[in-house]
């Protein structure tokens, strides 16, 4: 039958996954610091919230350079987040409620304080030397041109060791060695002993660059002065060997959800990454729609991404992959500033229906969604005022380094960070409006968003209208329609910059999705095959007349932000 998908079906195809950043979730001791005991205390909410899977952002044993991506101990709990019983009982009692746990997985590198590393300094003849990348200095310099992904080069200059070592994030996050067999067994038989301790799946961190061109060659000068590790370190030669190793030795032991990050992934290596075959992975990360406002100096800017080539590299993926690989659906992460002040509108006025624009827009793709912490309330960018209220390494490193080498002015780095600086995810939940949202009884790691008297979880539970219980029906949704998981996506009306509208087909069935990106009034002239149909209206965020039967008209008026979704 012509739409007909000869796609198999999984469980994690069919599932909604929730992000946690444990650091800003719910601290349950009041040390300003979210722990495990407060993610167990909010797993009700999740459930009500309708959410299949949680991935869990780094528990792990960490001196917190980069918020638990620097792992010194894979195999024992942060302390500020609590002990590994505190991580069991939560574990228990999400399975407890028909919830999974997929762990974040970040073996790219690990901490400077892990036992390996301090180790690997000590000697050329050490056992755990090859553990981790180290050359000697080339003409009295750093290995090669790279800079890293936080400022400065890639290299370190280690006294102990007498050679520099290679890390592609901070100093603090040694790159290991991939090439080196040992390094592989310890993070299978790792892998392997959290699977036997009952979790479900795996976020893989920066899994695209765990394999490097041989040589190391140098990379092209940007702007910042260092050479671009990227065409040697994205894809890697082994990437694909690697990643099947993994597969053989841990992940097809157990039934899980895995997904790998994979920045510079391009429509045709995710098919090898993701394939339906099943050898490597179930889905990645992309990152083409995130970048499209990328700039000559990497992210710091304010460029607004334009709606046509977003639907364009959304198409992309959406096409491409059908029946070949799955993809991920996500608009917010930690990394990223909230997706509705970049998309939508973020003002009094507009900020929950194009909350719910936008999250229709995604919800109603193929794919898996993730939901990022928060996202569930329309929560916002954070009104940053001066430089002291930021706490992350990339944001702080990033404005001195361009402005003291002048590359941009301070105010204009200001404005950027503010706009793109991934502290905007990482404010605290915010659960209801007493002091500190209610994220904590003592005085939070960052500050909470101010708005939350008026953006809070309680409020919205409490209100039928709110973004929460939007979610909740797109959620439930996802569950009762088939169309939504498996059906084909053909986008509609490409060149618009107002309008995103799809449809999706499965046997008989189809959905039509409207959304209004503009604050404009728009009207949309209806496609042959749904004027004049009969039709249900499936969800919408102006109509409250969901469910009813209809009869779709040859134009459809579109109010500010509106979205609208018929199945016919
Ligand atoms: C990607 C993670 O999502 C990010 O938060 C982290 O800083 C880098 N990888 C390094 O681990």
């Amino acid at each position: 039958m012509e739409g007909e998908t000869k796609m198999e079906k999984a469980w994690w195809k069919e599932s909604v996954v929730y992000q946690i950043y444990p650091r800003s979730f719910c601290d349950s001791n009041g040390d300003g610091i979210g722990d495990l005991k407060g993610i167990a205390g909010k797993l009700e909410y999740l459930k009500e919230l309708g959410i299949d899977v949680i991935w869990l952002s780094p528990v792990y044993q960490s001196p917190n350079d980069d918020n638990g991506y620097d792992i010194s101990d894979y195999q024992a709990i942060m302390k500020e987040f609590g002990t590994m019983d505190d991580f069991e009982r939560m574990l228990d009692r999400a399975h407890k409620l028909g919830i999974k746990i997929m762990m974040d997985l970040v073996v790219n590198h690990t901490s400077d304080e892990h036992a390996w590393f301090v180790e690997s300094r000590k000697s050329e003849d050490n056992p755990y030397r090859d553990y981790y990348i180290w050359r000697d200095a080339k003409e009295g310099k750093e290995p090669n041109n790279w800079g890293s992904c936080f400022g400065g080069s890639a290299w370190k200059y280690d006294e102990e060791a007498g050679q520099y070592y290679l890390h592609l994030f901070s100093p603090k996050q040694p790159d290991l060695n991939w090439d080196n067999p040992k390094v592989r067994q310890e993070v299978f038989r790792m892998m392997n002993w959290w699977c036997n301790k009952g979790i479900d799946g795996f976020r893989m961190d920066v899994i695209s660059l765990i394999s490097k061109v041989p040589g190391l060659p140098d990379g092209a000068v940007g702007k910042s002065g260092y050479g671009d590790f990227g065409p040697y370190c994205v894809n890697g030669p082994h990437v694909h060997e690697y990643l099947q190793e993994m597969n053989q030795e841990v992940l097809s032991k157990y039934d899980l959800i895995t997904v790998g990050e994979c920045s510079g992934v391009t429509v045709e290596e995710a098919k090898k990454y993701a394939s339906s075959s099943g050898k490597e992975l179930n889905m990645v990360f992309q990152f083409e729609h995130m970048d499209l406002d990328g700039g000559e100096s990497f992210k710091w800017n304010h460029n607004k991404i334009r709606l046509t080539e977003l639907k364009k590299i959304m198409s992309k993926w959406q096409t491409e992959l059908e029946g070949k690989a799955w993809n991920s659906l996500y608009w917010c992460n930690h990394d990223q500033p909230r997706f509705l002040s970049r998309m939508g509108n973020d003002s009094p006025q507009y900020r929950e229906v194009s909350a719910k624009m936008l999250a229709t827009c995604l919800h109603m793709m193929q794919g898996t969604p993730y939901v990022y912490q928060g996202e569930e309330l329309g929560m916002t960018n954070y009104p940053f005022t001066s430089l002291d209220e930021f706490r992350d390494i990339e944001s702080i490193n990033a404005y001195h380094e361009l402005t003291e080498k002048g590359i941009v002015a301070p105010e204009d780095m200001f404005d950027y960070i503010s706009y793109k600086g991934r502290d905007n995810a990482r404010t605290p939940m915010q659960w209801d409006d007493s002091d500190q949202a209610g994220f904590t009884t003592g005085t939070p790691w960052i500050p909470v968003n101010p708005n939350y008297k008026e953006i809070n979880a309680k409020e919205q539970m409490s209100r039928e209208t709110s973004v929460f219980h939007y979610y909740k029906k797109l959620i439930a949704l996802r569950k009762q329609y088939e169309i939504i998981v498996y059906g084909k996506y053909d986008l509609l009306l490409p060149d618009s910059e107002e309008i995103y509208a799809y449809m999706r087909t499965l046997g008989e069935e189809k959905l039509l999705v409207l959304c209004n990106f503009n604050e404009q009034q728009v009207e949309y002239e209806v496609p042959e095959e749904f004027a004049g149909c009969q039709g249900k209206v499936l969800i919408g965020n102006y109509r409250n007349d969901a469910a009813a039967e209809c009869e779709i008209g040859e134009k459809i008026g579109l109010q500010p932000y509106e979205t609208v979704v018929y199945l016919v």
